[in-house]
């Protein structure tokens, strides 16, 4: 496949941009009475409005044009039908089959009664820890749990978990993800161990972070209860049955899910166990429904109106076409203060890549960097340089409609702010002392919930995991694997034995770093 920079459809949108580069945001905003509408389409619920993107009903058009060029229709239907689009690790991506009720098939197996079994068995278990069916090794009913994993394994449960605190009626569930033992300290302390159940979520089972803290658990709990009390009080989500047992677990512990389903991607899986034991197993089936409806509208509506299409679209035209760099993720729900992290990972770890499907160098852009914050502390903070920085970044609104607390008028203002911010870097002002001028021409989309759910939660994460697909298609790379993070892990595993006092070789750079280290820590 060319690059999609030497396609004649990317040609005319560079045309199209100069185009239109002399107009303002502002003015098509007041130049087309009917641009909100024009502009803002639905998926599974939730409104997404591009009108404040720099773009008219041409640079649309463009844009679908350029999505059919790269055949991303035909991408999605690869995806759905379970070809191995994972090309450098020759799997399918089928997150899609463990939220709906289809029947998706791998290598010509039908996987639909796997799947099904499986999200049975996790109902069964998070009903019987919430209603003391399943107790501890004492007898005691399960109070609280811990979470043990990182990344892909960590962030979508503490994201869902959090965002929906306000439902939650089950045990408390505390996060470890770093291997800093502060971590491991501030989770575990005032906890009682008779009262706690470990989840331990790693698809591959052996992420040293993730290892080392089910070690500190297993240590922490059976060194309380005994060996055996590891049986009722441990669990894990994983891809890695052998390994699971290999670490204690008898198989009717282990909530397995298959090399299909990517780390990232994973919340769906029994990765979320711990959703369903907080929050309830309804809700985290409400949670799949919302990603369904979402994985329903992407594969059935054409390109024109398909938010996760045209949300990845825009992106191409911001980074490809506009050199935006920087994209921030602007929650306007405290609640959701984890969806900025966990969006970094979704989109920095897919499309974060310099090389296309084939392993030749891309001559553009990928990924911008994907960072943010909850609204309005944001607006106290970093919004200055979204203002008047020298750098322009597109910004995503996240936004509910209906208040997530009891007061109002508080409700009220985040509204205002939220509608306030997005004007204002679209129309800027000048007020004639250069230190007050915002530029504006500034660009936002704004996703609009009707109210924070585990529906529309689950809604909003597929439309993303959808968006992540269709700027790598348009961009002819492989979103679904993550060779970057693994130098990194083996050089650390290479150094370990040095900082623990051996004589190894070392990088000078390393041997410098760890001797500066070392004389800070002793005069101390
Ligand atoms: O280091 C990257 C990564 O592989 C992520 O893709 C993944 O979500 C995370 O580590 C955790 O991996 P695992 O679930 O295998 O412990």
């Amino acid at each position: 496949m060319v690059p999609f920079t030497d396609t004649p459809s990317w040609h005319a949108l560079l045309a199209h941009r100069d185009a239109l580069a002399p107009t303002p945001l502002d003015a098509l905003w007041r130049g087309d009475p009917e641009r909100g509408a024009n502009f803002t389409f639905q998926c599974a619920g939730i409104a997404a409005d591009f009108s404040k993107q720099r773009a008219d009903a041409e640079t649309l058009k463009l844009l679908v044009a350029l999505a059919r060029e790269r055949d991303v229709p035909a991408a999605i239907a690869t995806l759905f039908a379970g070809e191995k689009v994972n090309v450098t690790e020759g799997r399918p991506a089928l997150h899609m089959a463990l939220r709906g009720d289809e029947h998706f098939a791998v290598g010509g197996h039908d996987i639909y009664p796997e799947v099904q079994r499986n999200r049975e068995r996790m109902r069964v278990f998070a009903d019987a820890v919430r209603d003391g069916g399943w107790k501890g090794a004492t007898g005691a009913q399960f109070t609280h749990v811990l979470a043990i994993g990182i990344g892909g394994s960590s962030l979508g449960p503490r994201l869902v978990i959090e965002a929906l605190r306000g439902e939650s009626d089950g045990p408390q569930v505390r996060f470890i993800a770093n291997v800093d033992p502060a971590e491991f300290d501030d989770a575990t302390r005032g906890l009682d161990e008779a009262t706690t159940l470990v989840v331990v979520a790693s698809k591959t089972f052996a992420t040293q972070e993730t290892t080392m803290n089910a070690i500190a658990a297993r240590d922490w709990i059976c060194g309380s209860l005994g060996e055996g009390a590891a049986a009722k009080h441990f669990v894990a989500a994983t891809a890695n049955r052998a390994a699971a047992a290999e670490f204690g677990l008898p198989d009717c512990n282990v909530f397995p899910f298959e090399d299909w389903v990517g780390g990232r991607y994973s919340v769906w899986s029994s990765v979320g166990l711990p959703i369903a034991i907080a929050l309830g197993s309804a809700r985290f089936e409400q949670l799949l429904a919302g990603a369904h409806a979402t994985d329903l509208h992407f594969r059935s509506n054409p390109l024109e109106r398909n938010v996760p299409a045209l949300l990845g679209l825009f992106g191409v035209w911001n980074r490809n076409a506009l050199n935006m760099a920087s994209h921030a993720v602007l929650s306007y729900a405290s609640r959701m203060e984890n969806l900025p992290a966990y969006l970094q990972q979704l989109e920095m770890e897919s499309n974060g890549k310099r090389v296309d499907r084939e392993g030749r160098a891309v001559l553009f852009p990928t990924c911008p960097v994907v960072w943010g914050g909850t609204e309005t502390p944001g607006q106290h903070a970093f919004h200055q340089w979204l203002h008047q920085g020298t750098d322009f970044a597109s910004c995503d609104f996240i936004v509910v409609a209906q208040p997530m607390g009891s007061r109002a008028i508080h409700h009220e203002i985040l509204l205002a702010n939220a509608c306030a911010q997005s004007q204002a870097l679209m129309t800027g002002n000048d007020p004639g002392d250069p230190h007050r001028v915002s530029t504006g021409n500034r660009v936002s989309t704004t996703l609009v919930l009707p109210k924070l759910d585990a529906f529309h939660l689950g809604a909003l994460l597929a439309i993303y995991e959808h968006q992540v697909f269709v700027q790598a298609s348009v961009w002819g790379i492989n979103p679904f694997d993550q060779f970057g993070v693994e130098l990194g892990k083996t050089i650390a595993n290479a150094i370990l034995p040095a900082v623990q006092g051996a004589n190894v070789p070392l990088h000078p750079a390393t041997s410098h770093l760890l001797d500066v280290i070392r004389k800070l820590s002793e005069s101390h």
